[in-house]
C-alpha cells in the first residue's frame, strides 16, 4: 500500500492479445477521442443543441463529473431515481412532467452492463436523446449488443481502463455534426507521456528500464510546471472541486497523442481477463462476510468491470481509514447540490453504503488479497449477525 487506484503503465500492459474477447467502444469506426469522459458528455450535449434552461436527466447516484457538463451549458440537471439493479426508474420518470427535457444520461454502473433497450425505447417515445454513459463500461455486451449502441451517443472514460494520462471517447450513433477539436500542444503531449512514465515508475511497474526511466523523471521535473493530478488518499475534496468544474477549452481539445496511441495499440484482452478474475476473487473472499456483501455478485459473462461494488452495512468511519491506508476505493457520497430524496430510490443508499473497490488489471493477485484482508479487518470487527440492514 498505497496501491494504484487506476491502471498504471508497466511492462505487463504490453502483454496478451491485442483484441479483447468482449467488444469495446474503441472498436467503433466513428469513435472520437476526447480529453476526458466529461468532455465527451459536454460535446454530446452541444451536438444535441442543448441550451440554457433545457433539462437533462441525470441519475441521483452520480459523481460530479457527470453533472458538470450539464451545468456548464446552462442547462438544468433533472435527477431521476434508480431501481435496485441500478436501472433508471422508468415508472417514476413516466409520471413526471418532462417538458424541455433534451437528453438523458444513463449509466452502466461499475462496468456491469444494464439492459438499455427499455431505456432507449422510453427515450425514443418522448424524443429525448439518450446518452449511454459507458465511462465504467469500455467493454461489454448488453442484451447481446455491444455497449454504446443504444443511444444517440455513447461516451467512455479511458483513464479508468487504460494506463493513460488523459482521455475519453465519444461515439455518435447517428450522423451528428461534431465540433472540430483543436490539436494539443507539443508540451501537453510531452507532459502526458512523462506523467504516464512517472506513474508507472512510482508504482514500480517499469523495472529494468533503469536509465531511461530516471532520465524521463528528470525531464518530468524540468518540463512540468506543477505536479500531475494523481489522486492520493485524502484528496477527496480536491477531486470534487476539480470534477465539478469543467475546463471548457480543454473539453474542445483532442486527447494527447501518447494517450491516443496507447488507447489504440495497447493489448486489450489482459484488461478484460484480469478485471474479471479480480472481481470473481473478491466475490469469493467477501461473499460470506456478515458486515458487507457484493452488491452484484453475479458478474455478467461479457463485460470488464470498472470496480467491485461492495455494500457495507456501516461504512463509517472505516471508509476514511481505508483511504488513509492507500486502498483503491471510491464512494460517491457527495451528491450534486439539489439532488432530491425520492421514495424507493436506490441512489442515496448506494451513495452511503456502496464502496467502489478497485479491481483493475494493474493490481496483482497479492494486491487483491491485501485489499480483502484490510476490508475484513476494517469492517468485520464487531459486526452484528445479520447480512443486510435494508
Ligand atoms: C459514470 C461516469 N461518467 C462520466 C465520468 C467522467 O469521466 P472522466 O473522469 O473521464 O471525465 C465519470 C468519472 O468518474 C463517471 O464515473
Amino acid at each position: 500500500m498505497p496501491l494504484p487506484r487506476l491502471p498504471v503503465m508497466g511492462w505487463s500492459a504490453l502483454e496478451g492479445a491485442r483484441a479483447a474477447s468482449v467488444p469495446s467502444l474503441l472498436d467503433r469506426q466513428q469513435v472520437v477521442l476526447t480529453s476526458s469522459g466529461s468532455a465527451a458528455i459536454l460535446l454530446a450535449l452541444e451536438a444535441l443543441d442543448t441550451s440554457l434552461g433545457q433539462r437533462v436527466l441525470v441519475p441521483t447516484y452520480h459523481c460530479p463529473t457527470m453533472v458538470a457538463p450539464v451545468q456548464t451549458l446552462g442547462a438544468q440537471p433533472l435527477f431521476y431515481p434508480l431501481t435496485e439493479s441500478g436501472a433508471p426508474d422508468l415508472d417514476w420518470l413516466s409520471r413526471q412532467s418532462l417538458h424541455d427535457v433534451k437528453a438523458m444520461v444513463a449509466v452502466h454502473f461499475f462496468g456491469l452492463p444494464q439492459p438499455m433497450e427499455p431505456v432507449a425505447a422510453w427515450c425514443r417515445e418522448r424524443s429525448i436523446a439518450l446518452i449511454e454513459d459507458c465511462a465504467h463500461a469500455l467493454f461489454g455486451l448488453a442484451a447481446g449488443q455491444p455497449v454504446g449502441r443504444w443511444g444517440a451517443f455513447a461516451i467512455g472514460s479511458l483513464k479508468k481502463f487504460l494506463p493513460v494520462d488523459d482521455g475519453g471517447c465519444l461515439v455518435p450513433n447517428h450522423p451528428f455534426v461534431l465540433p472540430a477539436l483543436s490539436k494539443r500542444s507539443f508540451t501537453a503531449d510531452l507532459k502526458s507521456a512523462l506523467n504516464t512514465i512517472e506513474l508507472g515508475a512510482r508504482y514500480g511497474r517499469l523495472r529494468g528500464a533503469g536509465f531511461a526511466v530516471m532520465a524521463g523523471l528528470g525531464l518530468v521535473r524540468r518540463v512540468r510546471g506543477r505536479r500531475p493530478f494523481v489522486a492520493e488518499p485524502g484528496d477527496e475534496d480536491r477531486i470534487d472541486a476539480v470534477a465539478s468544474k469543467l475546463d471548457v477549452a480543454l473539453a474542445h481539445r483532442r486527447i494527447t497523442r501518447p494517450s491516443s496511441w496507447l488507447a489504440r495499440w495497447l493489448p486489450r484482452e489482459r484488461i478484460v481477463e484480469r478485471r474479471r478474475r479480480h472481481y470473481a476473487h473478491l466475490v469469493e473472499r467477501l461473499g460470506a462476510s456478515r458486515a458487507m456483501h457484493p452488491l452484484l455478485p453475479a458478474l455478467p459473462s461479457h463485460c470488464a468491470p470498472y470496480v467491485f461494488p461492495l455494500w457495507v452495512r456501516q461504512p463509517d468511519p472505516g471508509y476514511l481509514a481505508l483511504r488513509g491506508a492507500g486502498v483503491p476505493v471510491y464512494r460517491w457520497n457527495r451528491c450534486w447540490p439539489g439532488t432530491p430524496l425520492i421514495p424507493g430510490d436506490s441512489g442515496p443508499a448506494w451513495a452511503h453504503h456502496v464502496l467502489q473497490i478497485g479491481c483493475h488489471q494493474d493490481l496483482s493477485d497479492h494486491d487483491v488479497d491485501c485489499i480483502t484482508d484490510i476490508l475484513l479487518q476494517t469492517f468485520e470487527v464487531d459486526a452484528p449477525g445479520s447480512i443486510d440492514e435494508t
